[in-house]
């Protein structure tokens, strides 16, 4: 069978270290590793439209996603890389399957419940088909593996209940879609509180380390981070109740590319200023040149323009015909 990887980021704002450890680094490591397989990524603006959104700074976090994509290791030459908005099969095939998605289970989704709390009888439309859309995007391209942070699996998973549903009334159409989540780094959390994730909506920026900010800002949010008063875990175990510890002991890892029992041994014992002082020399080292790239990259936003133009004609080429499939095994008339 065909492997075929897609995973995107929501326009909704700055990509931050939580997106690349969580999603981007993955990505690059999964497409260059998996030679066989066509590989999509895309910057998903129409769920960026699922909360109030600025209309004069859409175009401008689209280009900056791609420029972050392309940034981070992700080959043009090799992968797919478009915006939804420019592949206008995505929203077709999200009013197919919405005659299957169960408003039961839409209702159940947890991002769709922490974000409509906030706004009550606000919440648009859109946001509460927001994971149907996104089973359009991975279901568009008959998807098999879709790499994501542990907060999407949910999603992902329900694009595979609606996958099976879609095959089971009509016939098999679409592989089912597996969620691929990394061991470590796919929960990154908040520098501010580490029970909750880094998000880009956060109102604090504080909280999260955009991909866009210079080594200063690096180092200032480091040294801001929450912290406590005891001397670092030296074990998992020890770890229990301390989630910010862990939190910048997990990204210590993940950068340095050592297992945490390495972390551990190295600062385990040890203050936290240490470890704070330490990890921010690592961070700017790993993300100063991703930096370095996103603002080469953005200089030129032609150059960004044309390659997402190249990419959704690509992706309109996988997407028209599976569409056609679709449209077909759900009877509609063909011309
Ligand atoms: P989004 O934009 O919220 O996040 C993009 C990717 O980054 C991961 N992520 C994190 N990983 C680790 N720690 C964090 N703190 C953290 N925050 C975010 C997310 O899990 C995700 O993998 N609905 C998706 C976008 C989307 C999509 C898709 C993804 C639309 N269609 C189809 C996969 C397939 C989203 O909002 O991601």
């Amino acid at each position: 069978m065909q492997k075929t990887i897609l995973s995107g980021t929501t326009a909704t704002g700055q990509l931050h270290l939580g997106n690349y450890l969580g999603a981007l680094k993955p990505w690059v490591d999964m497409s260059n590793k998996m030679n066989d397989a066509v590989s999509l990524f895309f910057v998903a603006d129409l769920h960026g439209i699922t909360v109030p959104h600025n209309k004069d700074k859409l175009a401008a976090i689209t280009r900056e996603s791609a420029a972050a994509y392309i940034a981070s290791g992700l080959d043009i030459n090799k992968v797919i890389l478009f915006a939804q908005s420019s592949v206008y099969q995505h929203p077709y095939l999200h009013w197919m399957l919405g005659s299957i998605a169960q408003m039961g289970q839409l209702k159940r989704m947890t991002q769709y419940k922490e974000k409509s709390n906030k706004v009550k009888d606000g919440a648009s439309l859109n946001l509460f088909s927001y994971p149907v859309l996104q089973a359009a995007d991975i279901l568009m391209y008959k998807s098999t593996h879709v790499p994501v942070g542990e907060d999407q699996k949910q999603h992902v998973e329900f694009a595979r209940d609606v996958a099976g549903g879609f095959n089971h009334l009509y016939g098999d159409v679409f592989p089912l879609p597996e969620p691929v989540i990394q061991a470590e780094g796919a929960r990154i959390m908040s520098l501010r509180d580490g029970t909750s994730k880094m998000s880009k909506s956060a109102e604090s920026d504080m909280s999260r380390i955009n991909l866009v900010d210079d080594a200063d800002m690096i180092a200032q949010k480091f040294r801001k981070a929450k912290s406590d008063s005891d001397a670092l875990p030296t074990s998992d175990a020890e770890c229990a109740g301390r989630p910010e510890a862990k939190n910048l002991m997990t990204i210590y890892s993940i950068l340095s590319d050592v297992p945490m029992t390495e972390v551990y041994n190295q600062f385990g014992g040890k203050m936290f200023s240490e470890l704070k002082s330490s990890l921010s020399d690592l961070a700017v080292e790993k993300m100063a040149p991703i930096t370095a790239e996103m603002n080469r990259l953005l200089a030129h936003p032609d150059e960004i323009d044309k390659i997402l133009k190249n990419g959704a004609e690509r992706a309109s080429e996988i997407a028209a015909p599976v569409l056609e499939e679709v449209k077909d095994k759900m009877g509609f008339i063909s011309l």
